[in-house]
């Protein structure tokens, strides 16, 4: 089971979009796949139509009232389950921090289900907080949604420096530039010359509004506009991962 966190600092620049096309894309593959919605905003819940509500909350996972596997959801994909975000997540932070190795407790969670899947993608909530050294240290890789501009930049650097700080192994961290306009000179700029620092991959997600009509469809962009320069970006990029978790 490898396990793919969509985690940036920055909000609203392509997590979600991301976590819920790749999984999509794994499972129409064939390959048993889970999402976890860590983020109390369950914006991959509403794309999957699942209702955000874990029985027993956040706490009940951490206390060990409730596990993992009690609170998957099936979506209406084959190959691709859910778990949804539940608005107790929004407390994930401070319950994290009652609890003993705060830090390798979503890793933890994560263990029994190693057999029942392929991949996991969290859908993280944006922030350096407790719950996101959970995932980074619980990911295989972390990919990082980066708009093309000065101060994504600076904030792809700081999480570099936060894995650092963290001892955690800053090679998973993967970015790959998104939102791109390639009428924009400056994204064309960085695009061209990504940083040397962190690995970058060859494939961007364009602006496309059809990735923002995902909300309008509730479903993946490959569902609704299978030969879209959106859908075909996001199997480049997927094709991309692939190679990195192999
Ligand atoms: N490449 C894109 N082109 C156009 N719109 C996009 C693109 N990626 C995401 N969006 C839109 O931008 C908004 C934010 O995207 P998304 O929810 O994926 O970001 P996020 O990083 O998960 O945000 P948050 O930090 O709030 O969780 C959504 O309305 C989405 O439809
Ligand atoms: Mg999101």
């Amino acid at each position: 089971m490898k396990i793919v966190a969509c985690y940036n600092v920055k909000g609203g620049i392509g997590k979600t979009a991301a976590a819920v096309n790749l999984a999509y894309l794994a499972a129409y593959e064939g390959t048993r796949t889970l999402v976890w919605d860590l983020d109390p905003q369950a914006a991959a819940s509403f794309y999957f139509r699942i209702k955000p509500k874990v029985k027993k909350g956040s706490k009940g996972l951490l206390t060990g009232k409730k596990v993992l596997e009690d609170v998957i959801k099936g979506t209406d994909y084959s190959n691709l389950d859910l778990i949804p975000a539940d608005f107790s997540y929004r407390n994930l932070d401070l319950q994290l921090d009652e609890t003993k190795k705060s830090d390798t407790r979503i890793q933890k969670l994560l263990k029994p289900l190693a057999g029942e899947y392929d991949f996991v993608f969290l859908d993280c909530p944006p922030g350096i907080s407790l719950v996101s050294e959970n995932t980074l240290i619980a990911a295989n890789v972390v990919i990082v949604p980066t708009i093309p501009t000065i101060l994504s930049l600076r904030t792809l650097d700081q999480i570099i420096d936060f894995c650092k700080k963290l001892d955690i192994d800053h090679a998973k961290i993967i970015a790959f530039f998104s939102m791109t306009d390639s009428r924009k000179k400056l994204h064309k700029q960085i695009v061209k010359n990504p940083p040397q620092y962190v690995r970058v991959l060859n494939t961007s997600i364009p602006y496309a509004s059809d990735i923002e009509r995902m909300g309008v469809y509730r479903q993946p962009v490959p569902v609704f506009a299978g030969s879209s320069q959106a859908a075909k970006a996001y199997r480049a990029l997927w094709k991309e991962i692939k190679i990195t978790l192999t």
